[in-house]
């Protein structure tokens, strides 16, 4: 059976940058409160670009990095809940504006670990079908759902994209795993347009993301400790032969907590929330290409990928690059 590598990575980020003092001229915030509660000191949000353009601009860079042609590839998968649209897909739609062949491409939400999902679909389709090469983006516009005026959500989020290519080559994904828990859905979600009917023709609206941020941070603490224990048993390994650990990048408290109970040192974990804030699905992916490009991760290091998101959901990716 063919091994399935990381080929190359890219990113991209709006350019408007919002930070916590410009927060705190329309919410009671300060910097302090923010930066000291989350790691956050900024993040970017859209102008006039849609989750189609984050994902577009990112996947030219993963395409590039890859060094490959762009009709070698024959599979996309678009992580994301904030399509352009409710319906085509995103991934549809940029299949032609990349210019791509005739190839399956769908979008996955899983919210927050979509990015994670998708790469299980992927790694398993590559696989398992007549498929070569895979493009996997993670990218949101989460601004769009966001209640602005709401300071316990507002503060978390950004914009972003991140892309993977996938196919044969010298690294492997050696395991991954996912998982749902659709009890804790109340704590964490983004209300959808209300039901119609001929009598009550009323207009659509989405809802913005409500959240427990208490029940979200105690899954959370939870979830990534058990979930990289549990995949290095599984191989065989100890913690410290990962070289480098991304866990999704909601709140720098969150990641210190999960590395502390696990016993690993913040010097391999990486971090950038205090940049981009929450991505969701973006996240992980964002991550990744900034590893990479800094060098932090090199050909032949074992890394260990861990998302969660509302649902609950969460997934774990043990990756040699
Ligand atoms: C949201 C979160 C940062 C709140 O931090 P916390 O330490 O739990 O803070 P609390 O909920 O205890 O709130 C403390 C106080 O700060 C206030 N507060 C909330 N947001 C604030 C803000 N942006 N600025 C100032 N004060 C704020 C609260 O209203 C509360 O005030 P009160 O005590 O008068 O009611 C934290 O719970 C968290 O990050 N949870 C996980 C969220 C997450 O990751 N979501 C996405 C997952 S994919």
């Amino acid at each position: 059976m063919k091994k399935v590598s990381v080929l190359g990575t890219g990113s991209y980020i709006p350019s408007r940058v919002l930070t916590n003092e410009d927060l705190s001229k329309f919410i009671e915030t300060t910097d302090e409160w923010i930066v000291s509660r989350t790691g956050i000191k900024e993040r970017h949000i859209v102008e006039d670009e849609n989750t189609c353009d984050l994902a577009y601009h990112s996947a030219l860079k993963a395409i590039e990095a890859a060094g490959i042609d762009k009709d070698e590839i024959d599979l996309l998968i678009v992580a994301t809940f904030t399509g352009d649209n409710a319906f085509p897909a995103v991934a549809n739609v940029l299949q032609a504006r990349l210019g791509l062949r005739e190839i399956m491409a769908f979008d996955m939400n899983a919210e927050c670990s979509g990015f994670a999902f998708a790469l299980v679909v992927a790694e398993k389709m590559l696989r398992s079908l007549k498929m070569n090469k895979a493009l996997l983006i993670g990218a949101e516009t989460i601004s769009k759902y966001t209640d602005w005026s709401d300071r316990n959500t507002c503060v978390l989020l950004g914009d972003g994209a991140g892309a993977v290519v996938l196919g044969e080559g010298s690294g492997e994904i050696i395991d991954t795993n996912c998982y749902s828990k659709g009890d804790l859905n109340k704590y964490l979600y983004g209300a959808g347009t209300p039901l119609k009917s001929p009598e009550n023709n009323v207009g659509n609206t989405v809802g913005n993301i409500e959240m427990n941020g208490r029940e979200v941070f105690k899954f959370a603490t939870r979830a990534i400790p058990s979930s990289v224990k549990s995949i290095l048993e599984e191989n065989n390994l100890q913690s410290d032969d990962i070289d480098l650990y991304i866990f999704h990048q909601a709140n720098l408290r969150i990641i210190e907590k999960a590395a502390k109970d696990l016993g690993i040192p913040m010097d391999k974990v990486f971090v950038n929330i205090e940049k981009y804030g929450n991505t969701s699905a973006a996240s992980i992916a964002i991550a990744l290409d900034e590893a990479v490009r800094s060098g932090k991760i090199k050909r032949g290091d074992k890394i260990v990928t861990v998302a969660f998101g509302a649902g609950f959901t969460w997934g774990t990716s043990l990756i040699e690059y």
